[in-house]
């Protein structure tokens, strides 16, 4: 199968960018090495969708250098990387996938990745699990297992697993402690506000930013603009967790009533219609509108479309829309993951940790191909502490060693005051 890209001739500074990502990110490259020698995944085809950027590309030479033969889909329509993915299929990868792709291309990229049989597949956000249970169940009964890089993706396949119709056996890397603790929280929490910035060069300070969701994106979105100077506003339904925003020192309340005091408003829910046409009504002239979440459906495009007379983009991904009453809402990213399609995503450094339970969950389904039930598991503790302490050994920090007897002191029962 022939590679599908924007220009191959951007394959120089993809490499160039490659290098760039590979400087902070040990652990995939430690992993790397043992692979160039093992070859684990020796004729192993994988059929990855994932978002196609300089860290996607560290991981896959990881797994080519393991063996395996790898064709590579967008997982976003516009936050491919057009060099990186000329890099890729430069270095013999097949890749298809480029940046501002209409549905149905993003959609004939995916069934080129179900085309080629893959044994694993890896995805981000699980729209190729998704198309392969819906329309290539035949192919999903063959296939060794799989693995689902984010929140939005793990919930899609827990579905499946509750209505019984999971094909084979997936891992939820997203939920290793060394993914979501770092990725969500400080990979999107810097990587969002670095999206908003690139997109509109706004002053923070000062702003009231209102942040939907205190997940772990949530969470760390809401941290990083707090220490930028922005007062934070969270608006969460989980009573739980609105109770934990708000012995956070955040101000917390419903979206009807954030809508009024919003300069900026940032999704990071994996919910539909967060904000939605009451909500744009009661917005103050200028509120600019971004999407953190894996889909574009947390900001009710369709809502603003038809509430607005005007329609205009007026810098690289902010559109203007005004609304009869002459008020103007900016929308950034058409809605769509604003981190990866204004800015780069997150960056290399937590990718690392993100990737490396990548790679080695990929290896671990190989090897386990035979006892695997089609079930959703969890990233194996073993992995998870090994991926931790590697990156703690690149980084050079010494952690404390249990004595001999703390150990024993922390499994027995009898010893108190
Ligand atoms: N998801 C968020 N940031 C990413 C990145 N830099 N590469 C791949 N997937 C991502």
């Amino acid at each position: 199968m022939k590679s599908l890209i924007k220009d191959p001739s951007l394959y120089k500074k993809g490499l160039e960018q490659i290098y760039w990502a590979e400087r902070s990110m040990p652990v995939l490259l430690k992993i790397r090495e043992r692979f160039s020698k093992e070859k684990p995944l020796k004729n192993v085809k994988i059929g990855a969708v994932l978002h196609v950027t300089k860290e996607t590309a560290v991981l896959i030479r990881t797994l080519v250098a393991g063996g395996a033969e790898v064709h590579l889909a967008g997982s976003n329509p516009l936050s491919t990387q057009d060099d990186v993915a000329a890099a890729l299929a430069s270095e013999g990868v097949y890749v298809c996938a480029w940046r501002g792709q209409s549905s149905e291309e993003y959609w004939s990229c995916i069934d080129n990745v179900i085309k080629s049989s893959p044994e694993i597949v890896v995805d981000d956000g699980a729209d190729l699990h998704g198309r392969i249970h819906m329309k290539h169940p035949d192919l999903g009964r063959k296939i060794f297992g799989g693995t689902e890089e984010t929140t939005t993706g793990v919930i899609r396949l827990r579905a499946m697993e509750r209505e019984g119709v999971l094909l084979y056996p997936v891992i939820a890397v997203n939920n290793a402690q060394t993914k979501y603790l770092f990725d969500n929280r400080y990979g999107t929490g810097q990587s969002t506000i670095d999206g908003i910035l690139r997109a509109t060069n706004i002053l923070l300070a000062g702003k009231t930013v209102v942040v939907a969701g205190y997940g772990w994106v949530g969470r760390g979105i809401a941290m990083r603009l707090r220490g930028m100077g922005a007062r934070v506003v969270i608006v969460e339904p989980d009573p739980i967790k609105a109770l934990e925003a708000y012995m956070d020192g955040y101000y917390v309340t419903s979206m009807s009533k954030a809508a009024e005091i919003g300069d900026i408003f940032i999704t990071a829910t994996g919910n539909i219609d967060v904000i939605r046409k009451e909500h744009m009504l009661k917005m103050k002239d200028g509120a600019i509108l971004a999407n953190a979440g894996h889909f574009n459906v947390e900001v009710s495009v369709e809502d603003l479309e038809r509430i607005a007379v005007r329609k205009r983009v007026i810098r690289e991904y902010v559109t203007e829309y005004t609304l009869e009453d002459g008020r103007r809402l900016y929308l950034l990213a058409e809605g769509r993951l604003v981190n990866l399609v204004a800015a780069e995503g997150h960056p290399s450094e937590v990718m690392d940790m993100s990737f490396a339970n990548q790679a080695l969950s990929i290896e671990y389904i190989f090897i386990n191909r035979d006892r695997l039930e089609k079930k959703v598991y969890n990233v194996p503790d073993e992995i998870d502490r090994n991926v931790a302490l590697l990156k703690l050994e690149a980084l050079g920090v010494e952690i404390e060693r249990l004595t001999d007897r703390q150990i024993k002191y922390l499994n027995q029962w009898a010893e108190g005051t």
